[in-house]
């Protein structure tokens, strides 16, 4: 069996990520931010910036602040705390979103931790305290909004919030079977146009009977940035503030760990609509949990185990896994290996002290670049790239390689 290993030096890596997000900046009035990928995705997506800024960590610190002070700024748009999943600097949103610069929809909640962690390179506390306020907005408004049933598991009400966009985890509350790309992407227009319709409203939602799921990954990145929001509270000497978010924190991983694992598959599920019923698609997002420090190791050590059989690839981890009948190695979110989601497991792998795993995963992730370049995602099997061409935030392998 091949075994790709990554092999140019350190040195190499750093230049060519540098040379990558450094092509895709652009500016807007001052405000400067990476296109994900130029000609493709030129607009700011909330999750990309924060890998951006996670990235920029590493040789421009200015840039890193610049990220994710420009994912902040609202430009006068109300959002009463929400973070939008896109924001568009030169307008044209208007045709989905019913407004011309931002989306009405968020993605993963990643801001506490990209800023704590542009904090931690930097040491400047005024970057901390003047987005604060901001970054605690928008964690308060996904527990107010987002969490009709009170259990600390916060919902998504649209694919494109999971940063998923076309997952198979996805299908069955979409209301298709086996759907072309077309098919999905049509029906994930659709549903944003009907959302927008009633203000993204939750309860609206649930009332309507429309996609409403609380994600696996999505709760354990929120779990781990309401930690990361809590230690930012206690930098700026606000001990209540770092009191309050260290329980709700806490509440969230215990959330997870309690109603979303099924100890008879060794795995975590999503939870869909009001009856929080089971999405049982095998998919790499349960190894997300370990990024949060949720499973207990029990719980870890059989999530490895399913890693080393049906997730096993030549270039891990692929999205779906591979026996499944929904895995699909070449289509968008259906089986191929992101490195962004890598990134996550990779940290999570660390954390609990399984460092040859993560050491390994880093340097297969490496292989895929020197393979395949920056791509947006990646054939498990072959290594070929898919998606866009010069994809930012595959310069995440960066992180993974460099102390
Ligand atoms: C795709 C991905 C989404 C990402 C965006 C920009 O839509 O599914 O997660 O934020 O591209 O990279």
């Amino acid at each position: 069996m091949c075994n790709p290993i990554g092999s140019a030096s350190l040195g190499e890596v750093h230049g060519a990520v540098r040379a990558l997000l450094e092509s895709n900046q652009v500016s807007y009035q001052g405000h400067r931010y990476t296109r994900p990928a130029p000609s493709t995705y030129e607009q700011q997506w909330l999750w990309d910036s924060c890998f951006h800024a996670l990235i920029y960590c590493h040789f421009d610190l200015s840039m890193a602040k610049d990220e994710l002070s420009s994912l902040l700024y609202h430009r006068g748009v109300d959002m009463g705390g929400m973070v939008p999943h896109m924001i568009y600097w030169a307008g044209g949103g208007e045709a989905l979103w019913g407004q011309p610069y931002a989306s009405t929809i968020t993605q993963p909640p990643m801001i506490a931790s990209a800023a704590l962690k542009v904090y931690e390179v930097s040491q400047d506390r005024t970057f901390l305290q003047t987005n604060y306020e901001l970054i605690r907005e928008y964690y308060e408004w996904l527990g107010r909004e987002r969490d009709p049933d009170h259990d600390h598991l916060v919902s998504i009400i649209h694919p494109w919030e999971s940063g998923w966009d076309a997952s198979p985890r996805w299908d069955s509350q979409m209301g298709l079977s086996n759907p072309t790309d077309f098919e999905a992407r049509e029906a994930r227009v659709h549903l944003a146009q009907a959302i927008n319709s009633i203000g993204c409203d939750i309860q609206r939602v649930l009332q309507d009977g429309v996609f409403c799921v609380e994600p696996i990954d999505f709760n354990a990145i929120y779990a781990a940035n309401l930690a990361a929001l809590s230690q930012i509270a206690s930098t700026l000497d606000r001990p209540s503030d770092a009191a309050r978010y260290d329980v709700l924190a806490n509440a969230t991983k215990d959330a997870v760990r309690l109603k979303m694992w099924d100890d008879r598959n060794g795995t975590f599920w999503d939870l869909a609509g009001v009856d929080e019923t089971p999405i049982r698609v095998p998919t790499c997002a349960a190894f997300v949990t370990l990024y949060a420090g949720i499973p207990t190791l029990t719980q870890a050590e059989r999530l490895l185990a399913q890693m080393r059989t049906r997730f096993s690839a030549p270039y891990p981890i692929p999205t779906v896994a591979v026996g499944d009948p929904l895995f699909s190695a070449t289509r968008y979110w259906r089986g191929n290996t992101w490195l962004n989601v890598n990134w996550f497991i990779h940290k999570g792998l660390q954390l609990y002290g399984f460092a040859d795993l993560a050491a390994e995963l880093a340097s297969r992730c490496q292989a895929l670049v020197e393979k395949s370049g920056f791509r947006e995602y990646y054939d498990p099997f072959t290594g070929d790239g898919l998606g866009s061409l010069l994809h930012s935030w595959s310069g995440i392998v960066l992180d993974m390689i460099e102390k």
